[in-house]
């Protein structure tokens, strides 16, 4: 792919999608010199992928791909109502994607299937020469996560991980402080996922969301794969929602690296409990033993002596919270609570609202194209972490967030499923980036194209 010019600008509102979100014209030539994507998995999450990039008049979908019809149907309709011509349709079976990979009329793929399928799916993309984009996490082993950074290396061929919270306002807003070294040398960090997910976890089989305790085949959506981790592993099983934007403060495998961790896991009552109220004491799956504890939190160290504490909480009655906390030399946020607090311009021991700062250093990015994000999902950073793929992948350049983080941050899974399993002892990371770490330049952040 040539080397496409990523001058943008607006234009009309246009009708298709299920946003208001305005369309954005994307490069001078955007008309004729469009990326083509495929997609492999349109479930919730592909399905809203399809959405943001139907929004784009620099894309094109020719393929996608997923063994539901029902989804199938649901992204054709969509394509269709948006004015573009008919992709081509995969998924006669699990491997069908791989016919897809075999297309010419593909540069790019979305992975946004199971976590099982991520590693697999990915790896071959990249064999078959397309940048690709894989959903979080991104593995689930550390042969998983070797794999990824192996075949990246090999083929010489991108991928990103999707990770969309390293384009929430907020944590770009502190980006951009960390960046201006308002918190100072950089010490500790709180993040994680806190979600209460007993909702997602169960349902009823008809719909994604509907009451019901059922998962696996009798589930539908999430229910019918996520579950199953819940079940069979002790571990933090998510943890880049809450890590990614922390290993972009910290320059993870550019400059930093994650050196070990500490894992603990509490006891696990929370599912069980969800079971026993909505579908009895005698429901089969209230006799099933799940081995996830309830809150998990792990303890990273990194190579600058900073510390970072993750919690992987989702299976409690809570409010959602991502946790994050950012501690300098000089002063502190925490989004619980939203408050700030700077040594020489806060009153002394008193916290500042976080919100005149937030505003204040507001990523250029965000005053760019806040207005169109929006619409996107997820308070608008899905339109940033799709933008920041594609023009990446128009230019086939490193994404900004690669195979190597997306190996290091996948890895706190099974690193701290040993922990946990050793009563805490400590678990090494490998380096993923084979001592490159050291010389790899941090990633410029602060600018205003992607
Ligand atoms: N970044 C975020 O905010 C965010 C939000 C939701 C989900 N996710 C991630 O996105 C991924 C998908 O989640 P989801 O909520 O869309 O789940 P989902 O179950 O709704 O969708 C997964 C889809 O993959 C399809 N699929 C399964 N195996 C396949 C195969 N071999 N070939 C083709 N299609 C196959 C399924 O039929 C389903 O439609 C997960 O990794 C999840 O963690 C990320």
């Amino acid at each position: 792919m040539r080397s496409r010019r990523t001058f943008i600008k607006k234009s009309a509102v246009v009708g298709a999608g299920i946003t208001m979100m305005p369309s954005l014209v994307f490069g001078i030539n955007s008309s004729v010199d469009k990326l083509k994507i495929g997609l492999i998995g349109v479930g919730l999450r592909g399905t809203n992928h399809v959405n943001n990039l139907l929004l784009r008049n620099d894309v094109l979908i020719t393929a996608i791909c997923d063994v539901d019809p029902v989804r199938i149907s649901l992204n054709l309709d969509a394509i269709e109502k948006a004015g573009q011509k008919k992709p081509m349709v995969y998924g006669n079976d699990d491997y069908d994607y791989k016919n897809l990979l075999d297309l010419k009329e593909v540069d790019a793929v979305i992975i946004a299937t199971p976590w099982l399928w991520h590693t697999r799916m990915a790896k071959d993309a990249m064999l078959a020469g397309k940048y690709t984009g894989v959903e979080v996490s991104a593995a689930n082993t550390m042969e998983e996560c070797w794999d990824l950074v192996n075949t990246h290396e090999q083929t010489g061929t991108h991928m990103m991980i999707l990770e969309n919270v390293n384009y929430r306002r907020d944590i770009m807003a502190i980006l951009n402080m960390v960046r201006q070294n308002i918190f100072g040398e950089l010490v500790h960090f709180r993040c994680g996922y806190q979600h209460d997910l007993r909702f997602v976890k169960f349902n009823d089989g008809k719909s994604a969301y509907g009451k019901g305790v059922e998962f696996g085949e009798k589930g539908i959506s999430e229910s019918k794969w996520r579950t199953q981790h819940s079940l069979l592993r002790n571990a933090d099983v998510y943890p880049t929602h809450g890590v990614g934007p922390i290993a972009a403060m910290t320059d993870i495998n550019r400059g930093n690296r994650f050196l070990s961790l500490t894992s603990h896991a509490t006891k696990g009552i929370g599912l069980h409990n969800y079971i026993v109220e909505n579908g009895g004491q005698d429901h089969p799956n209230a006799k099933l033993k799940f081995k996830q504890g309830d809150v998990i939190t792990t303890t990273i160290d990194t190579a600058n002596g900073e510390t970072i504490i993750v919690t992987h909480d989702c299976n409690l009655p809570r409010p959602y919270s991502l946790g994050f906390r950012v501690q300098g030399a000089n002063g502190l946020w925490e989004v619980d609570g939203n408050r700030m607090y700077i040594e020489g311009k806060s009153e002394p021991h008193r916290w500042d609202k976080a919100d005149d700062w937030l505003k204040k250093y507001d990523h250029p990015l965000w005053i760019k194209y806040g207005e169109h994000a929006m619409g996107a999902g997820h308070g608008g950073m899905d339109f940033f972490v799709i933008n920041a793929f594609v023009e990446s992948a128009k230019q086939n350049i490193a994404p900004p967030l690669d195979a190597y983080d997306a190996a290091a941050w996948s890895a706190i899974t099974p690193l701290s499923e040993l922990s946990i399993e050793n009563n805490g002892e400590p678990q090494s990371f490998p380096d993923f980036t084979r001592g490159l770490w050291v010389k790899r330049k941090p990633y410029n952040w602060i600018k205003e194209t992607y």
